[in-house]
């Protein structure tokens, strides 16, 4: 998948009517409602909607919600996934976490049966298990890195939201009862309980749609903000994760997507999705409902809508 970056010939004007005509026609799309398995995601304003195109070499268009701060909720896997490789290598990582699509929920608590690891870094057994991963004095220390990681990718400082991050923290237990499974199978070697708070905080970082294009646009662009010119991730390592977001991005959904979007992607049950043509462009969209998936209703819509009319689809 190492793809130049050589950001094509892009007409403006071509993509910013095609952006206009998408959120208009996408808008009407009124199926689907915001997570509420966290009680404080439900308190969003379900039919926002913003659509961003990033481009490899940095320009940005923009149409609707895109200033709205959310959570970024499993658009956070591929970034510690990313982090966790970075700190102790693709060998180490790949002991622990497989690379291979699972058809299952998000959430699901289960291990493959034979090399019983989780089956991929984008659902939560995976995810969790990076989150372990990361290195640092202590816990304060690790949670200050991923956001550090984050924020190399979305070229601003990013923050909690605490609201989001207690509120998840009081009612997840179905992801510490994965913690406790990957520490009874010697996947996790550390305090659980401090994996999975790890991982609560990470999901309730607040990204706006803006800094999730430019994060996409970071990864179209080999790992390089094409904003501040700092290297987020190496080329190499941008490539791996942008081979799993192909597979296992969209979880359950990922067979579907590949075939009609045919682009990397991640969806997060904050409402965002984060999709990215490698060596071109990224491509983010707000809107809080969301499919049986876990998946954004209007985010799906979108992002099919602009693969076929600006011929995207490259798998
Ligand atoms: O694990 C959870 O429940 C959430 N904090 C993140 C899940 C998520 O975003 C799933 N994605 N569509």
């Amino acid at each position: 998948m190492a793809s130049p970056v050589v950001p094509q010939a892009i007409d403006s004007g071509v993509v910013t009517r095609v952006l206009d005509e998408v959120y208009t026609l996408c808008r009407t799309e009124i199926g689907g409602a915001p997570a509420d398995y966290i009680p404080e995601l439900a308190a969003v304003e379900p039919d926002s909607f913003g659509l961003c195109l990033a481009t490899a070499d940095g320009r940005v268009y923009s149409v609707g919600d895109t200033d709205i701060p959310f959570t970024i909720q499993s658009i956070s896997k591929p970034f510690t996934y990313a982090l966790a490789l970075a700190d102790r290598g693709v060998d180490a990582v790949g002991q622990r976490i497989d690379v291979e699509p699972s058809g299952d929920a998000f959430n699901e608590i289960s291990l493959d049966p034979v090399t019983e690891r989780p089956r991929n870094p984008m659902i939560n057994a995976g995810a969790i298990t990076a989150t372990s991963l990361i290195t640092g004095r202590d816990a304060a220390e690790k949670t200050e890195r991923i956001v550090r990681c984050y924020s190399r990718f979305a070229g601003r400082d990013l923050s909690m939201n605490e609201s989001v991050y207690t509120s998840e923290a009081r009612t997840g237990f179905r992801n510490r009862a994965i913690g406790y499974m990957l520490r009874s199978f010697g996947i996790i070697d550390s305090d659980p309980d401090e994996a999975v708070d790890r991982y609560f905080r990470q999901c309730s970082l607040e990204v706006t749609c803006g800094d999730l294009a430019i994060m996409a646009a970071t990864l179209a662009n080999n790992g390089v903000n094409p904003r501040t010119r700092e290297r987020a991730l190496s080329a190499a390592l941008t490539e791996r994760v942008l081979s799993v977001m192909t597979t296992c991005g969209m979880y359950n959904a990922a067979g579907d997507w590949v075939t009609t979007v045919g682009l990397p992607a991640k969806s997060g049950v904050g409402g965002g999705i984060l999709a990215v043509l490698p060596g071109q462009i990224g491509i983010s969209v707000f809107s809080p409902r969301l499919d049986e998936h876990g998946n954004s209703v209007r985010g799906v819509a979108a992002c099919r809508e602009l693969s076929q009319r600006l011929e995207l689809h490259f798998l």
